[in-house]
């Protein structure tokens, strides 16, 4: 998996980061609680409903759903992550897995969710990745992600070049060589796979949708 190793070795220390302790990344992390809080908030299903959470890291997401009462799978192909989740969110089923690897038997899926993990897939995945989750979810289910995504293209090189000038030699590499979408590339791969979106700007780089059939 193309970024294990880089979350295997910040799997330790994750948990201080999005607290804000590293600057470059503050301004990303800026009201993570609240952003997590808010996609297991828009989940809206009945007690005991099946969310897959993907990507889950450290397991903070995943404490929330299982707080509300939610039947969890959590998706993870960083070894050390998974490990990180299982020690804080008992009682989640967490998984070996990539949003282009599923790791799900039969389950019908009330929803997907994901924060600060959808940008480590190109275009082409996120659009197959829509396609994977479409085929899983109930016909009334949700997908709710939250995560780094740009108006346009000037409003993506302008956080480049003030990360730039701000010295964070880190976020720029990361905002140049990830996959930080456009909201209106987002909306079209929903739509394409058959979703209504509703778009809400969490902080200057993160954005939550809820996409529903229709
Ligand atoms: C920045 S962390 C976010 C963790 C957690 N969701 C949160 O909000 O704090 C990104 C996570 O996505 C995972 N990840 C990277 N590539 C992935 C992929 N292709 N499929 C699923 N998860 C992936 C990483 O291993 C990492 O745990």
């Amino acid at each position: 998996m193309r970024f294990n190793a880089l979350f295997d070795a910040w799997a330790a220390t994750y948990d201080a980061v999005v607290a804000g302790a590293d600057e470059e990344y503050a301004d990303v992390f800026d009201g993570y609680d609240r952003i997590l809080e808010r996609v297991a908030e828009e989940v809206e299903g009945p007690p005991g409903a099946l969310v897959v959470e993907i990507g889950v890291g450290t397991g903070n997401l995943t404490r929330k759903l299982l707080a509300r009462g939610y039947r969890v799978i959590g998706v993870e192909p960083s070894q050390a992550m998974r490990a990180e989740a299982r020690r804080k969110a008992i009682g989640a089923d967490i998984r070996e897995g990539s949003f282009l690897h599923l790791p799900l038997d039969d389950e019908r899926v009330w929803a997907f969710v994901s924060t600060y993990a959808f940008h480590h897939l190109t275009d082409a995945e996120k659009e197959e990745a829509v396609r994977l989750m479409a085929a899983r979810l109930q016909p009334e289910g949700k997908i709710v992600f939250a995560d780094t995504a740009f108006v346009d293209d000037a409003a993506r090189r302008a956080a480049v070049e003030d990360a730039r000038r701000r010295g964070f030699v880190r976020l720029v590499r990361d905002l140049e060589n990830e996959y930080y979408p456009l909201v209106s590339d987002l909306e079209g791969m929903l739509a394409r796979a058959g979703f209504r979106a509703f778009f809400e700007r969490m902080n200057r780089y993160v954005w939550l949708w809820k996409a529903v059939r229709g």
